[in-house]
């Protein structure tokens, strides 16, 4: 990977599994995304004390000490702005954001969620997908548009669903897989090989093949 590394925030609400793979991904110099802000939501985060740990800056903005999303999400804004970030990150973060800040991010702003989307969307997922009867389910990047879990896909990685286990079981073993795409897939953003052009995904060659994972 040549060229200069994409200044990246990622945003985070719980216990930040995700964002410990990109950072363990980012800590190679060669990665093509580097990790500048990790910023939460709620001051409890988990995953903050873990960025923390390897030294990487923190931001706590609080929706509570906000009034309304608009109020929230320029506070976001502001501090993405501050921090010069060229990408963000979702990560569990679980915040409904505005039309005018998903139009302003537009391409720039990418998010993981534990289905094979289109399927499942909102909470309580793997309740759905087993609730569906599936044989298969997974996790789903995508970029964020204004409506909920529903922007152009970038990569999927599937997992199978074993006959009689619970949403716990299944959670697990997908977000195992989220831990293989996300990395994956954020690199393939950050690098130019993924962009978002008319609504759609398009890819450079074959780089589709690094987040299309079974
Ligand atoms: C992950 O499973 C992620 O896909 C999901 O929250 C979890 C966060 O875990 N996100 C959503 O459901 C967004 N709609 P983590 O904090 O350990 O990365």
């Amino acid at each position: 990977m040549t060229g200069r590394r994409r200044r990246t925030a990622v945003l985070i609400s719980g216990r930040g599994s995700n964002m410990a793979a990109l950072l363990d991904a980012a800590a190679d110099p060669a990665y093509p995304a580097e990790i500048v802000l990790v910023l939460s939501n709620r001051p409890g985060a988990g995953g903050l004390a873990r960025a923390e740990a390897a030294g990487i800056p923190t931001r706590v903005i609080d929706h509570k000490a906000y009034d309304g999303r608009a109020a929230f999400d320029a506070a976001l804004d502001a501090a993405l702005e501050e921090a010069g970030i060229e990408l963000v990150v979702l990560a569990g973060f679980m915040r409904l954001l505005t039309p005018g800040f998903t139009e302003k991010w537009l391409g720039r702003m990418i998010n993981i969620h534990p289905s094979l989307l289109p399927a499942f969307k909102g909470v309580h997922v793997h309740e759905q997908a087993l609730a569906g009867g599936v044989r298969f389910s997974g996790c789903s990047v995508h970029f964020v548009t204004a409506d909920m879990d529903a922007g152009p896909i970038i990569g999927q990685a599937v997992v199978p669903v074993v006959p009689g286990e619970s949403p716990d079981d299944l959670a697990a073993r997908t977000l195992a897989a989220e831990h293989r795409l996300y990395p994956a897939a954020v690199a393939l953003v950050a690098s130019g090989e993924a962009a978002l052009a008319d609504g759609r995904t398009v890819y450079a060659g074959d780089a589709w093949t690094r987040v299309t994972l079974t």
